[in-house]
């Protein structure tokens, strides 16, 4: 099947109630259609997600806004212009017509267009929105290829689109633009420094230190972990707490150092390359039967905001 056919057939799942795994720019998601009921049940059930926490609807474009979202801020409008379609996740008041079990009860409904040849054909051909969670088990890694999609989910999925390897590699930033101040409620790659830039007043992560708050099941305090045990220390540390048996991912140069029965990945030294790497490195050692998986710390700068916030989470320490 050339992609046009297979872009054809994927609607008519869609249509008929099925799911599709969808490749965007930042992970695989797994799509039905956000107007069927029982289409969005099958994805919490396929995800063993808990039902109050919301999916994201993806759009093919901005003009199909006003369908979905009601009282929309200017700021929404400047965002949308400045990075859509792109690794952008927008909350917003819904329009009543948007079913709860989409938004787990809430008066608000996420939204994303994404920039992803692949996941733009289907959106467009398939005209409405498509609510994607990323393709894993709940609490687990997000798939960055096609290949992951197939491993979490299996037989759940009706079909898988081919879209190779995520270009961003971890999910979109996620703004909640319902509150008189907009704040962000999830890092990625697209920066806090970038939309403040386009607002032109600063806007704060926020700070995740409410461990109850399911809003955001990224909030959840054991998230994007893989089934091996996880842990994260400086440079020092890392090198005293390893041993045989275990993995170490670290982007030091750690080469004048023996480590012994350490298998040692070396991941790249810029957050934009770390953030494309890190799932899909999680996910083979993961794999590899290790004791434990330690992690080298990164950066504190703020473009390393996003892979911090993962790593937290994936050793369930946020
Ligand atoms: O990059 C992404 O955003 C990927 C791709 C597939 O688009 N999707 C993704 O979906 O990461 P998911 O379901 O794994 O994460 C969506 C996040 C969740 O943390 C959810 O709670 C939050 O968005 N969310 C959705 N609707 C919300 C709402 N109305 N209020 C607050 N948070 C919301
Ligand atoms: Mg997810």
């Amino acid at each position: 099947m050339n992609l046009q056919q297979e872009i054809t057939h994927a609607v008519e799942v869609l249509r008929a109630g099925g799911l599709v795994g969808m490749p965007t720019e930042t992970v695989y998601g797994l799509a039905g259609d956000a107007r069927n009921a029982e289409a969005v049940g099958k994805i919490f059930t396929a995800k063993q997600r808990p039902q109050t926490h919301p999916l994201i609807v993806h759009l093919a474009d901005p003009d199909q806004l006003t369908e979905w979202a009601r009282e929309i801020p200017d700021a929404a409008y400047q965002l949308a212009l400045a990075f859509w379609p792109g690794p952008l996740t927008m909350i917003l008041k819904k329009q009543a017509h948007v079913l709860d079990v989409v938004t787990g009860g809430q008066d608000s409904v996420g939204i994303r267009i994404p920039r992803h040849p692949v996941a733009q054909a289907l959106l467009q051909v398939f005209g409405s929105g498509l609510v994607a969670p990323s393709a894993n088990k709940f609490t687990r890694i997000s798939p960055t290829t096609a290949e992951a999609v197939y491993a979490e989910l299996g037989d759940d999925v009706n079909m898988i689109l081919e879209g190779g390897a995520c270009a961003v590699g971890l999910e979109s930033t996620i703004v909640d633009l319902t509150a008189k101040q907009p704040v962000i409620l999830r890092p990625g790659m697209l920066s806090a420094e970038q939309i403040s830039d386009v607002l032109g007043f600063a806007v704060q992560i926020k700070r995740q230190d409410h461990p109850g708050d399911t809003r955001a099941p990224g909030m959840h305090h054991l998230h994007y972990a893989p089934t091996t045990p996880v842990a994260s220390y400086g440079t020092k540390a890392c090198l005293e707490q390893v041993g045989p048996g275990m993995a170490l991912l670290h982007y030091s140069n750690l080469d004048a150092y023996e480590l012994q029965g350490v298998h040692k990945v070396n991941m790249p030294a810029n957050a934009t390359d770390y953030a494309h790497e890190l799932y899909q490195t999680l996910r083979a050692v993961d794999a590899g039967n290790y004791r434990r998986i330690i992690i080298e710390a990164v950066p504190g700068g703020a473009d390393w905001d996003a892979v911090r916030d993962r790593l937290l989470k994936a050793c369930g320490s946020l």
